[in-house]
């Protein structure tokens, strides 16, 4: 261990070291080889498409993740010819200076596009039929992966027309299935997410139905729990008898950007809160299951979902700040306020900062406050859960040290630190007794090159295998809207939604917060 500076407040690093790895790099990569099968872009013309799904899909391709064989079908209202599809393909791919170019040929010939229009029936009828010859052509047995890349307000639509056009029917043998992904947001209240799920289960059954978070993807947010349960160290203390609070930090350089027409409608809290925010929670704070398997980790998720205590509304202000980004800087460029990004209202009132203050009922989280903090445009990009330990309950060393001894932190980094560090107290080397507080730090890449999977990458993948251990379940988004519906709604509505709302500085650490929040510990990064 290498350790340099002595200020109790401000620990010093020290490195671990991680033993030779006990599964070759390949075991890791990929959870099982997918069923042949077409994955079909509803929305191919798109921004999502043309940023996420097209690069995923080829880089999975790439490292032959990608089962043999596998088709892409681009579907979307503009009228393309498949080649000037490949065309867009290309484009993309090759944009990337750092791209594997190799098996851009190869990769491209797997596309094909078919024109629908969202509210025709017969053109879904048209799709089905084109399909259907494919399958035949192509040998993918009948599995389909129907990836909506719209917008959210065509999820219904193109849901039902799937589904009447019978591309929601699944054959019996294990093959022929058929699979639907949605992206969030999932509703944007209660009863439209309930709305929607009626929509989607009018033709797709649960197990059908994927609905994506990309934080679930992330290697490091995966790996909470294997942190957790697979290391007998930290759970006896994972509790309120020695957990202080925990502090959950998603903090974003990014302004709104080309979505004002989005986010304008949702805000901070749908954006963020309604889905990553509360899967983040969930992984820190959930019991473990018996076994490793979706439906037992989600059952337990959707019990820390049920625990949520009901926000006290009546008391917004101690419990909840928000505030919506002025003009800064951002890496020393000048940026807009939000009232001034292209598209959005200059009196708009939608939050692009949120910081709250919740608390779990239940026997492990009871007073342990759980501080949520998620904005745009702030100083720099930080994903993290913060594990703030209780101080030592008695301390022997008062007549040399005094009263404070800083308590353990455990710090579960996401971006741009992809680590776990523990910081604790050691004695400073010298005659005089001093305590200095140091960092044992894990770099989650440290001691491996092998190759990783992305987050949309993962989530492609497991689409491919049927693993719904990375997706929202039904009970678990309704749970999180009943959560948050009533908070959305007082703060919309209230006398005093003008004040509520504060502007800070593009390019600091957000509003000033109420008593009720942290404010340090954002401040302190
Ligand atoms: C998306 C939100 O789901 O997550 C965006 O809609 C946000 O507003 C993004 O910028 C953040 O994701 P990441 O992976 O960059 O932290």
């Amino acid at each position: 261990m290498m350790d340099q500076t002595q200020n109790a407040d401000h620990p010093t690093i020290a490195r671990t070291t991680t033993p030779d790895l006990e599964v070759p790099f390949d075991a890791c990569l990929m959870g099982g080889i997918p069923d042949p099968c077409m994955i079909v872009i509803v929305g191919a013309s798109g921004d999502l498409t043309v940023r996420k799904l097209l690069p995923a899909l080829y880089n999975m391709f790439l490292r032959n993740a990608v089962p043999v064989p596998f088709v892409i079908v681009g579907c979307s209202r503009t009228k393309l010819t498949e080649d000037s599809f490949r065309d867009v393909a290309m484009k993309t791919l090759s944009e990337k200076a750092d791209q594997d170019r190799s098996k851009l040929k190869p990769f491209l010939s797997c596309l094909r596009y078919r024109p629908v229009q969202y509210d025709d029936l017969p053109s879904f009828v048209d799709l089905a039929a084109y399909l259907e010859e494919l399958d035949k052509r192509c040998l993918t047995r009948g599995n389909r992966i129907f990836y909506l890349a719209i917008p959210p307000s065509l999820y219904k639509t193109t849901a039902q027309m799937l589904g009447r056009a019978g591309l929601a029917t699944e054959g019996k043998d294990g093959n022929g299935w058929s699979r639907i992904v949605v992206e969030k947001p999932f509703g944007r209240d209660l009863d439209t997410a309930m709305d929607l799920d009626r929509s989607l289960n009018e033709h797709f059954r649960e197990h059908q139905i994927f609905r994506i978070d990309h934080y679930l993807a992330k290697e490091t947010v995966q790996n909470i729990l294997l942190f957790r349960f697979a290391n007998s160290l930290f759970e006896p203390i994972w509790n309120r008898r020695y957990v202080d609070y925990i502090q959950i930090i998603a903090a974003e350089t990014l302004g709104v950007e080309h979505r004002a027409g989005y986010y304008e409608q949702a805000g901070v809290l749908r954006d963020m809160f309604q889905n990553h925010m509360m899967q983040l929670l969930s992984l820190t704070a959930m019991d473990p299951p018996s076994v490793f398997e979706a439906d037992r980790v989600r059952d337990e998720k959707v019990r820390v979902f049920r625990s949520l205590r009901p926000f006290p509304v009546e008391d917004l202000k101690s419990y909840l700040t928000l505030g919506q980004y002025g003009p800064g800087k951002i890496d020393g460029k000048a940026v807009p306020g939000y009232r001034e990004e292209p598209g959005v209202n200059p009196q708009s009132l939608t939050p692009t900062f949120a910081a709250m203050k919740i608390f779990l009922d239940n026997w492990r989280w009871q007073g342990v406050p759980f501080y949520l903090t998620s904005g745009k445009r702030l100083a720099k990009k930080l994903t993290e859960i913060m594990i703030q330990f209780k101080a030592v309950p008695h301390s022997m060393f008062r007549q040399v040290l005094g009263e404070h001894i800083s308590a353990n932190r455990l710090v579960l980094g996401v971006y741009p630190d992809e680590k776990i560090s523990l910081t604790f107290q050691t004695k400073n080397p010298g005659a005089k007794v001093c305590l200095r507080s140091v960092i044992m730090d894990f770099d989650y890449r440290q001691n491996y090159t092998g190759p990783t999977l992305e987050a949309y990458e993962k989530v492609l993948l497991d689409c491919m295998l049927g693993d719904r251990m990375l997706f929202w379940r039904q009970d678990g988004v309704e749970l999180c809207w009943s959560f948050l519906t009533p908070i959305l709604d007082e703060c919309e509505t209230c006398s005093d939604r003008v004040k509520m709302l504060f502007t800070y500085e593009s390019g600091t650490c957000g509003p000033q917060l109420n008593n009720a929040s942290r404010q340090t510990v954002y401040n302190e990064k």
